[in-house]
């Protein structure tokens, strides 16, 4: 059966995938042009940019395609704010965020008639981003990658959600890997849509290096563990030999903070310039922020390909979904 479309606010994607967004560069216009050519949403990282930067970026994708251009902004940085103005003035059409909770972020929402989309783990906080103004939720389970809210995997975390949102839609995210995922996420479990973000890692248009694709490729089960972070949050990664060191305790931290990035920083190593050296390929010293079930994917496709598998495998076996009590 064919899946429906995935209505936000006054937005229509005609396929409900949302590439999730990823900071410090991992996923710029290059890789949410291409989602949002195929009907997707597509998600500009705004965390760990400049403002200036980010907004050209924004820019060049909202001329690139007609198709719906978000940018994911976290909470926990210390620019959010400006990140979330500069994302507005350059066009986006959609402000998602994460890794922490803003109550003011829907109050602009509304000025500036752009709808909000917040990532949430808990059945409080999805109650309270609808009652404020939310125009859906994305629900991100233990299986993410980056930075965790939780330790309830999705199957287990999805219904306690659904129970409580009622009006908007609800998105399901964390280690979904195919379409046979995606359509029992949305038939079963009720979910408007999903958020991916590992598969679109492994894509021809994410730009990062050949090393942090090829780490994805190597990872096993085991090679995709829990870090600490600054930011105060556990989050997931592939055991590179950095995170080999964190773990070990051996010391990791920075000599000086360069970036000044997060609203509160627990100063145990440099988050911006361990991820920033995982994008350039130096995978040896950075952090690989990945999904729990990388291991399952062994191949780098166009991003159309991947909609391609997604859509054909879901269509295969999606029904109509299983009324939500
Ligand atoms: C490399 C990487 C970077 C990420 N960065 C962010 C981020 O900046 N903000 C955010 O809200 N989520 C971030 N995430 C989480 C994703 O947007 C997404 O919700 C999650 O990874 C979905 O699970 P999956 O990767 O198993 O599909 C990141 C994930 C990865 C793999």
């Amino acid at each position: 059966m064919k899946l429906p479309e995935l209505k936000i606010g006054s937005l229509i994607a005609k396929i409900p995938i949302i590439q999730g967004g990823m900071s410090v560069r991992v996923s710029t216009s290059a890789l949410a042009i291409p989602v949002a050519e195929c009907g997707g949403i597509g998600t500009i990282g705004g965390s760990g940019i400049p403002v200036p930067e980010l907004q050209e970026d924004i820019r060049k994708a909202k001329e690139a395609t007609k198709g719906i251009i978000a940018v994911n902004i976290m909470y926990a940085m210390r620019d959010f704010y400006d990140l979330v103005m500069g994302s507005i003035e350059a066009g986006a059409d959609m402000i998602i965020t994460g890794a922490g909770f803003s109550r003011d972020v829907f109050k602009i929402g509304k000025k500036f008639n752009i709808p909000i989309v917040s990532i949430v783990s808990s059945p409080g906080l999805a109650k309270l981003a609808e009652k404020l103004g939310a125009a859906a939720v994305i629900v991100e389970a233990t299986e993410a990658g980056g930075h965790l809210g939780t330790e309830t995997p999705l199957r287990d975390l999805f219904p306690s959600i659904r129970k409580v949102v009622k009006k908007i839609p609800l998105i399901a995210a964390g280690g979904i890997t195919d379409g046979y995922d995606m359509a029992e996420m949305m038939d079963k479990y009720g979910a408007d849509g999903i958020q991916i973000a590992s598969r679109f890692v492994l894509s021809k248009e994410c730009s990062v290096s050949d090393e942090f694709k090829q780490a994805f490729l190597d990872a096993k089960k085991e090679d995709i563990v829990l870090v600490s972070s600054p930011v105060g949050l556990p989050g997931r990664a592939v055991k590179t030999p950095f995170v080999e060191k964190m773990l070990r305790g051996d010391d990791i931290s920075a000599d000086k903070c360069q970036y000044k990035c997060l609203k509160k920083c627990s100063y145990k190593y440099c988050i911006s310039e361990r991820l920033h050296n995982a994008l350039v390929g130096d995978v040896e010293n950075g952090l690989v922020f990945s999904g729990a079930n990388t291991f399952k994917m062994n191949e780098i496709l166009s991003v159309q390909e991947i909609f391609n598998r997604f859509v054909q495998a879901a269509e295969s076996v999606y029904k109509e979904p299983v009324p939500q009590t």
